[in-house]
């Protein structure tokens, strides 16, 4: 796990990947500047094989340039990297193993899906025997003789997917598959990935809502205005963020006073509003953070400080992400 920008003390214990597998894609000082402007600023990833990794940041974070510069579509202006153990600087030894949707797929909207696929599977030298396989596998099977323009989003979206197993990859890369779609469509989207993930396929994708992809996601890597600010897996995010102990006194004067008790025990504690917050050590167990809670309420009696409120708060992931990647767009600055 890497984390950058906040508290040393987070390292969380290693994910539980398989370490001994080849890592499907590696970066190290992946840079990219357009006109001085850096957009991708020496990301160091790495994605283990096999799991599906959310790629995650606001908007104009740098997800679709990486992604890009994994595809070879655009040349990284520093950096080095490999692809299923190949290196960037040559996309020709690894491109025949993956498969990638960016930003939406173009499809010719008066052919049929199937029609599309035809083509496409034709341009890229593959078996057209492939066309009827990705469609079923996409849940396109029933309507894929229908034009691409009938198609709702979410069909455009699965087509789009369809395309991108035509090669029958080893990894996905899949830029915003879930963008636009319902909450159906975005549950349909996550046991598709989940599906590729359980027949060996590294599934990359990104989303610029951790919602959209946390449940699904083994991996996570999150990147704000080009930087990474952690990669690991969804529990090790869990493990980076503070959880805290929130107090409130009857009375809301004696909250200085609870202050000062917890400030006895060498606890940093700030009263507001008749509330006290305690802040712990991100990764705190359960039982110690209980034990505290415990020991100030105690102390709180023994101090003549009557509690209305006594909880331990843990952060959400939502919260984890917006601390890390802050709350707006990255577009900006
Ligand atoms: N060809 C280009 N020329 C100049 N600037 C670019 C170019 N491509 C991307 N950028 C800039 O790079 C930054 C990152 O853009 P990018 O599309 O990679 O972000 P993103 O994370 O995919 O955002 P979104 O969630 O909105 O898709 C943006 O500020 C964008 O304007
Ligand atoms: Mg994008």
């Amino acid at each position: 796990m890497t984390l950058v920008d906040t508290d040393p003390r987070a390292t969380a214990p290693a994910p539980a990947l398989d370490r001994d597998v080849p890592a499907a894609v590696r970066t190290t000082g992946l840079t990219k500047s357009y006109g001085g402007r850096t957009v991708v600023d020496a990301l160091d990833v790495e994605v283990p094989a096999g799991v599906v990794s959310g790629f995650v940041g606001p908007n104009g974070a740098g997800k679709t340039t990486t992604i890009r510069m994994l595809l070879g579509l655009v040349r990284p202006t520093s950096g080095t990297g490999t692809v299923l153990g190949e290196p960037l600087s040559h996309p020709g030894r690894y491109l025949g193993g993956v498969g990638a949707m960016i930003e939406g797929p173009a499809f010719t909207p008066a052919l049929s899906g199937r029609d599309n696929l035809l083509v496409l599977a034709r341009a890229g030298g593959l078996p057209t025997a492939r066309v009827a396989k990705v469609l079923d596998r996409v849940g396109l099977g029933a309507r894929g003789d229908d034009a691409f323009r009938s198609y709702s989003l979410g069909m455009k979206q699965r087509l789009g997917i369809a395309a991108a197993l035509l090669p029958e990859p080893r990894l996905l890369v899949l830029d915003e598959p879930t963008n636009g779609l319902d909450p159906a469509g975005i549950a349909q989207m996550r046991e598709l990935l989940a599906s590729f993930r359980d027949e060996g396929m590294t599934v990359l994708v990104s989303s610029h809502l951790l919602a959209e992809v946390e449940q699904v996601a083994d991996h996570l890597v999150m990147i704000r205005q080009g930087r990474l600010v952690f990669q690991g897996t969804v529990a090790d995010l869990v493990a980076t963020q503070h959880p805290r102990i929130v107090l409130r006194t009857e009375r809301p004067e004696d909250a200085d006073v609870l202050a000062d008790v917890a400030a006895a025990l060498d606890w940093a504690a700030s009263a507001a509003a008749g509330e006290v917050t305690v802040p712990l050590a991100a990764g705190t167990p359960d039982a110690e953070a209980f034990a505290r809670a415990a020991e100030l309420n105690r102390r709180a009696h023994g101090a003549g400080v009557v509690l209305t409120r006594l909880e331990l708060e843990r952060p959400t992931l939502e919260d984890a992400f917006f601390s890390l990647t802050g709350p707006g767009s990255g577009d900006v600055r």
